[in-house]
């Protein structure tokens, strides 16, 4: 039989990363933080000067091939530098988001992402989990919450480590990354068809993890 995989998939900021984290956790499951891996590609090609371009596309490809990216527990080495952090900052997403529209870097990123469906399972957090890389899923989770919880919450996370920062300026980048998220041609932003559909915007994390541990209970 299959090796089990959960998939949660949403928009910006909306708690996937928390919940799949803490379900991983709890089901004694891998996980796959897919974004980290669009992150660290635009981190790479920023560094190294090429312009996030779909010109470059292939060099941006060439590049990615060439990481020497590491998983350990929760933190991701680029050769021997820790990148956990410099992958987080508002401007690493927006550029994962725009080298993640370009189909040669998602196609050079798919056996990457499919390796991690080791037993006893997987908890796989991203945009295309669930329509692209494992669409045979037994369980897919589409969370959302509202544009103005997101923003909310993704501002206290930043103020709580003294980045500044504003609401304003937060929900208008996260409308943004979903909207080029949404509307790429190649795997876009969207739920499954076979989704089961979660706002969490008036939920807490622990609510959510019961709800779609309930989910899973009743696949098993
Ligand atoms: O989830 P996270 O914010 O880390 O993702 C960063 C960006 O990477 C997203 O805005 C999206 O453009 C891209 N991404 C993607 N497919 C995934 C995960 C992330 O296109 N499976």
């Amino acid at each position: 039989t299959a090796i089990p995989v959960v998939c949660v998939d949403g928009p910006t900021a909306s708690g996937k990363g928390t919940l799949a984290a803490v379900l991983a956790e709890k089901l004694g499951y891998h996980f796959l933080d897919s974004g980290s891996l669009y992150r660290i590609t635009g981190l790479a090609a920023t560094r190294a000067g090429i312009a996030l371009d779909v010109a470059n596309e292939q060099a941006i490809v060439s590049l990615l091939r060439s990481l020497p990216i590491h998983f350990e527990g929760s933190h991701i080495w680029l050769a021997n530098e820790d990148v956990s952090e410099a992958i987080r900052t508002e401007d690493a997403g927006m550029n994962a988001s725009k080298v993640s529209a370009f189909p040669a870097v998602r196609a050079a990123l798919i056996d990457l992402q499919r390796g991690f469906r080791k037993l006893p399972g997987l908890v796989a957090d991203g945009r295309d989990m669930g329509t692209v890389i494992f669409p045979d899923a037994p369980l897919k989770v589409y969370l959302t919450a509202s544009a103005a919880c997101r923003a909310e919450r993704r501002y206290k996370q930043l103020i709580s480590k003294g980045i500044p920062t504003t609401i304003d300026s937060l929900r208008a980048d996260l409308e943004a990354r979903d909207a080029r998220d949404s509307s790429r041609t190649v795997a876009p932003l969207k739920p499954a068809e076979d989704a089961q559909l979660l706002d969490n915007s008036d939920l807490t994390v622990e609510s959510s993890v019961e709800t779609v541990l309930a989910w899973w209970q009743g696949k098993q």
